[in-house]
């Protein structure tokens, strides 16, 4: 858990005033040439921006909206039954309203990464944590958010239940009904964060994104007939260059669902380059490939409201506490990302800007 001087001192570091320099004003940030294409663009942030005021200001500087990594999620929040651990959360807040960002709370609800003091309740004990999780939680955030990703990755056809739904507390003592409990309960406490569902893998023609992609349609085409306060879909976007992918088929994909009124968030945009070349800038030239054709495909997409890359640095990516884990004495390093250890601009930044470029360029007025 992030130490509580370093979390204070680092929102310091993000509450310093941001003082633009020449090379920032001549050409666009990320988060401007987004803008201009009608697109939120931002990253998840964790306690890395709190101890790095470096980081700290290429969030300043880059980006629009930001999404709590950890800080929102069950496990961090309410760690053991007896206690509620709101600091590193409302840091990220007060930050974010500091530096005039907006805020994404990453997640409400989530199967996955649940603490073992609740896997420990009866169904009816989980019940009730559910519902008092969604109060507490919600009251205190109330108007404060952009959006919730009210439930996260509701399937994972892996866990061979009726459905394909992902197992978990929640499933297992409410079964599918948690998710539509879940948005009218939020619904009902907090009047203005685009509430969301939030999936992976449908990015990817593996098995998994072929077997998900028509769940997470269908549990849409249900809350929406149910009338289930749901706004957005979140489509993580983890790309898995290593597989077979369909980028045209899969903006075709979140088209039909944005048709429904919806918009459409690329929640946790990254490139997981381990199958691309070991010479980094060749891998890092592929890598920009790759974003190049997943951006131009999803952003001809008018319902794509919004491109959050997972971390902004290769330095602080999940995949190098993945790699950390699996392979420790591997001399590679991920970079999956638009910036690299050093915090520099990579070629995925460029390919960033021009998928954006070429967005605003659909958008412009028809010429006279
Ligand atoms: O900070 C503590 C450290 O003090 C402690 O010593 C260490 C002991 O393990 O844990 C550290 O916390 C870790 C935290 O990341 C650091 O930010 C947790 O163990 C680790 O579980 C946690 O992993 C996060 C994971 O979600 C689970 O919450 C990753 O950073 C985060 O990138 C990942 O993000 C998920 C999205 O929520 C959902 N979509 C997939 C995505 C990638 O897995």
């Amino acid at each position: 858990m992030i130490s509580r001087r370093a979390m204070l001192a680092g929102a310091a570091a993000m509450l310093a005033p941001h003082t633009a320099t020449a090379a920032s004003r001549a050409a666009p940030t990320l988060a401007e040439a987004a803008a201009d294409a009608g697109i939120i663009y931002g990253a998840s942030i964790d306690q890395q921006a709190f101890a790095n005021p470096a980081y700290a200001d290429l969030y300043r500087r880059e980006t629009r909206i930001l999404t709590t990594d950890v800080a929102m999620k069950f496990d961090w929040i309410r760690p053991v039954q007896e206690r509620f651990e709101f600091s590193f959360a409302d840091a990220i807040l007060e930050a974010a309203r500091v530096n005039g960002k907006l805020l994404r709370g990453h997640t409400l609800i989530w199967n996955d990464n649940a603490p073992d003091w609740l896997k420990r309740l009866s169904r009816r004990e989980v019940e009730r944590v559910f519902d008092e999780h969604i109060d507490r939680v919600v009251e205190r955030y109330a108007g404060k958010l952009h959006s919730w990703d009210v439930v996260n990755e509701p399937f994972w056809p892996m866990d061979r239940q009726s459905g394909g739904w992902r197992n978990g507390p929640w499933y297992a003592a409410m079964g599918p009904s948690y998710v539509e409990r879940a948005f009218r309960r939020v619904a009902a406490i907090d009047k203005t964060a685009h509430l969301t569902l939030n999936e992976a893998q449908c990015d990817n023609d593996h098995e998994w994104g072929r077997s998900i992609r028509p769940l997470l349609a269908g549990l849409v085409e249900r809350l929406r007939d149910s009338g289930a306060p749901l706004h957005a879909i979140g489509l993580q976007s983890h790309l898995q260059p290593q597989w077979p992918a369909d980028y045209p088929a899969f903006a075709d994909y979140i088209g039909r669902l944005g048709d429904k009124g919806l918009e459409i968030y690329i929640s946790e945009f990254d490139i997981n380059d381990q199958s691309l070349p070991d010479d980094v800038a060749a891998r890092d030239a592929a890598v920009a490939a790759v974003c190049s054709q997943f951006l131009n495909a999803v952003l001809r997409v008018p319902a794509v409201k919004m491109v959050v890359n997972w971390q902004l640095s290769d330095r602080y990516s999940w995949y190098r506490d993945v790699q950390r884990r699996l392979a420790p004495l591997s001399p590679r390093l991920p970079r999956p990302l638009p910036f690299d250890e050093g915090l520099q601009s990579k070629p995925m930044r460029a390919a960033m800007l021009a998928s954006l470029a070429m967005r605003r360029s659909q958008q412009a007025p028809p010429r006279p």
